[in-house]
């Protein structure tokens, strides 16, 4: 589905985590365990290149037990990787500065202190994290994705340093999938997408491995075999959505949707497997090279000289 976002200061940020990542020993990424492969940030790896990588599925009081075990065992068996599971508003700074030491055992002590960088997309929990790590109110919280802040250093430990950067997403997404899950997450502002298109979506998605928590939450009856749109319908008729005429409010229908699963309420829920992501994933890089090679011979027809210089 076409998502309208605006990249803000992507190209900024990007500037400032390649500057910063000359002298970093570990990269945090913060990735949301409903989504862990679509709010991973494709951009990260190129720019942190061979960096040790620490990945924190946040949120995962939200996402599925079973699938946050899928995504941790994917991760663990990457190189020079570890990946931990948490609920950032509980975070203590413990788990944390021994992934990290585990990940560059070389680092510590006043003259070889740790640094490290944390990224993540706007939203996922940066913000909860780091208030938690340092038990104040340094770091700002706001639920308005976009919100950019300065660079900031916050030391963890004496011989431990972390550089927070402001929450970014990338500007054209490659996974086909990823832009509606992102959207129904709450990871992009709500003026960016049609709320009943993105619900949609989920419930399109729901309908397979959570059919029963769907039926559950809104004390409907099966739900198999039904059209996205009448499942839709059920649920505002349920809610009672209705506007002049008993006609279903569809808007309101959907707002109830997209809350009930922001919230935790239809129950613990991650909308991706690694095996699935991994197969969106290759079929969009196959578009994305398509789309590349296009663009390339327009360019050549137009201008023959041309050197091909499409990022
Ligand atoms: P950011 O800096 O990365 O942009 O994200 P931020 O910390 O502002 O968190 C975004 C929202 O996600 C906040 O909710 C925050 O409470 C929630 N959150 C962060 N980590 C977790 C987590 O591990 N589990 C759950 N369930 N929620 C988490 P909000 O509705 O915007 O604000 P509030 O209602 O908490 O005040």
């Amino acid at each position: 589905m076409a998502i309208q976002w605006f990249p803000g200061h992507m190209h900024l940020t990007r500037k400032a985590i390649a500057e910063r990542v000359k002298d970093i020993d570990v990269v945090i990424e913060l990735l949301d365990a409903r989504l862990p492969g679509s709010s991973a940030n494709p951009m990260l790896a190129e720019l942190t290149g061979h960096r040790p990588s620490l990945k924190v599925l946040n949120k995962e009081d939200l996402a599925d037990p079973a699938r946050t075990a899928l995504w941790l065992a994917h991760y663990n068996a990457l190189p020079d990787t570890r990946a931990i599971g948490l609920d950032a508003s509980h975070a203590t700074s413990a788990p944390f500065i021994d992934a990290c030491r585990a990940l560059a055992p070389l680092r510590g002590g006043m003259a070889k202190p740790m640094r490290v960088l944390v990224c993540g997309i706007p939203n996922v929990g940066k913000s909860t994290l780091i208030n938690a790590l340092v038990g104040g109110r340094k770091a700002k919280t706001g639920d308005e994705p976009g919100i950019t802040r300065l660079e900031q250093r916050i030391v963890l430990a004496d011989d431990f340093y972390l550089w927070d950067t402001p929450g970014v997403l990338w500007p054209r997404i490659i996974v086909a999938q990823s832009g509606s899950k992102l959207a129904a997450s709450g990871a992009i502002g709500r003026n960016a997408f049609d709320e009943q298109e993105v619900a949609l979506d989920l419930l399109a998605y729901l309908a397979g491995p959570y059919a029963g928590l769907v039926e559950a939450r809104f004390q409907l009856g099966s739900i198999e075999g039904l059209k996205d749109e009448e499942v839709l319908e059920a649920i505002g008729r349920r809610r009672g959505a209705l506007q002049s005429g008993g006609r279903i409010n569809f808007q309101k229908a959907a707002e109830a949707v997209l809350h009930e699963f922001r919230s935790g309420g239809l129950g613990r829920i991650t909308l991706e497997t690694p095996t699935e992501f991994g197969a969106w994933l290759a079929e969009g890089q196959t578009r994305d090279a398509e789309r590349r090679a296009r663009k390339r011979a327009r360019k050549n027809r137009q201008d023959p000289a041309s050197e091909d210089d499409d990022a």
